[in-house]
């Protein structure tokens, strides 16, 4: 029997290119990929991040062109929240699981010291959970309901002056952990040349803070002409409205004013077009992807590092498990000998507390002993004054009654 000695094979690094002959069928590969993909469905999960009232419920309205249920906040809570909602999208036979993340009370604090931290805690929170779910012994990522965040629309108040520090704080801290996307809200009440210099001065200012904002990528030639003017077209100047006008002979969305209307998808009246190409129609894939491989890697990689691998470490991963499980066992053996010192120096101070305290009602028990003695004894001295006081008055007494009865004439008494 012929044995084959696979370490002896020859190593063949470079493939071969060959004819084939006929049609094998392997060319379906990209259609069988399109099947699965649209029988498993898609999740797409978004990020409204702006003030009170700047308008974010309302573009989500006009962008997905129905009414998700929104209430609108009050601007004096505490802190900021954030709120989740998941809808179930059809379109032709496409399924997307559409996940809204509203940040509720944005911008509303006295204090926005730490008004990006619950929005950091949340995105981490997460990718946690996905990367605990991929750990997992029976993991199954297949049907897990994946809630990374993919875009983020930053909503800019259209102040037409520059970024507000809570602005540039925020996009900071988030930069390495989400795609964002900012956006000039409600650009209908900014004039056109006003709009422009309140481009120019966000993206400056984007700029010389290093504030990294997701570029549409460049890379596939069939997008990459669009994606790059795109980019050029950052921030997006937005309208959002669910109101819908007879224009024509066409029902459109629109802002009616008394002088005038905004068409929603009017690109000479905002980017909202523009903005639902981008986010929607050309790059939502990218966006998922970016999320996955640059936002979510960079989560993993210093979260694995701070449980202590390393891929230059040559040690495999049971010898790293065991080595992080004995140094934990250590750490709490030593945290068990100082919390048991503790508790015998504590003992002892107790000790010698009670100890003190013993002596100090020994010492008041043996004054108040003393004091007791003496006032006996001067009692007693007083006592023994008075039955001498009593006695010679006695005595006075029978001597005085004597002479009385044996002065002459007296009578002696019976
Ligand atoms: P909260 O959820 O309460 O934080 O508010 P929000 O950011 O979701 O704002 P919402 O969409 O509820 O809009 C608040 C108000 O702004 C409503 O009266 C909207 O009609 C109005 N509004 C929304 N979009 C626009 C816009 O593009 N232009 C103008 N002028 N007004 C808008
Ligand atoms: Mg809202």
């Amino acid at each position: 029997m012929a044995t084959v000695d696979v370490q002896k094979m020859p190593a063949t690094d470079t493939p071969r290119t060959m004819n084939l002959t006929g049609h094998v069928g392997f060319d379906s590969l990209p259609d069988q990929l399109v099947n699965k993909s649209v029988a498993q469905g898609f999740c797409f999960n978004i990020l409204c991040l702006g003030e009170t009232g700047v308008g974010k419920s309302t573009l989500m309205d006009t962008l997905f062109n129905t009414h998700f249920d929104s209430t609108p906040s009050s601007h004096d809570l505490p802190g900021v929240k954030l709120k989740a909602n998941t809808y179930e999208l059809k379109e032709s036979n496409v399924r997307l699981k559409l996940r809204i993340v509203d940040s509720v009370g944005f911008g509303d604090q006295i204090n926005k010291e730490d008004s990006w931290k619950p929005l950091v805690d949340y995105i981490d929170s997460q990718f946690e959970a996905f990367l605990a779910e991929e750990l997992k012994i029976k993991r199954s990522l297949f049907n897990y309901h994946d809630g990374r965040i993919h875009a983020c629309l930053y909503f800019i108040a259209p102040t037409g002056h520059s970024l507000k520090a809570l602005d540039l704080v925020t996009m900071k801290k988030l930069d390495s952990k989400v795609n964002i996307i900012p956006i000039i809200a409600k650009a209908d009440i900014i004039t056109k040349t006003e709009l422009q210099k309140f481009k120019g001065k966000i993206m400056n200012e984007l700029k010389s803070n290093g504030v990294q904002i997701y570029q549409f990528p460049t890379d596939d030639e069939t997008v990459a002409e669009t994606n790059t003017s795109m980019n050029s077209h950052l921030p997006f100047a937005v309208v959002g409205s669910s109101d819908e006008v007879k224009i024509g002979n066409k029902m459109v969305k629109a802002r009616q004013y008394p002088w005038g209307t905004v068409q929603v998808e009017n690109e000479n009246h905002c980017d909202f077009v523009k903005l639902r190409e981008m986010l929607i129609r050309t790059n939502m894939e990218d966006l998922r992807e970016t999320t996955h491989n640059k936002h979510y890697e960079l989560y993993r990689k210093h979260k694995l590092e701070q449980m202590g691998f390393s891929d230059e470490d040559t040690k495999s991963l049971s010898e790293t498990y065991e080595e992080k499980r004995s140094q934990h066992l250590a750490e709490l053996q030593k945290k068990e000998d100082e919390m048991r010192q503790t508790f015998v120096i504590r003992v002892k101070e107790k000790e010698a507390e009670l100890k003190e305290s013993e002596k100090e009602l020994h010492a008041r028990f043996d004054a108040l002993k003393k004091q007791h003695t003496e006032e006996k004894k001067k009692i007693e001295e007083r006592k023994k004054k008075l039955d001498d006081d009593i006695n010679l008055f006695q005595q006075q007494k029978a001597q005085s009654q004597n002479q009385a009865s044996t002065l002459p004439g007296g009578k002696k008494k019976k």
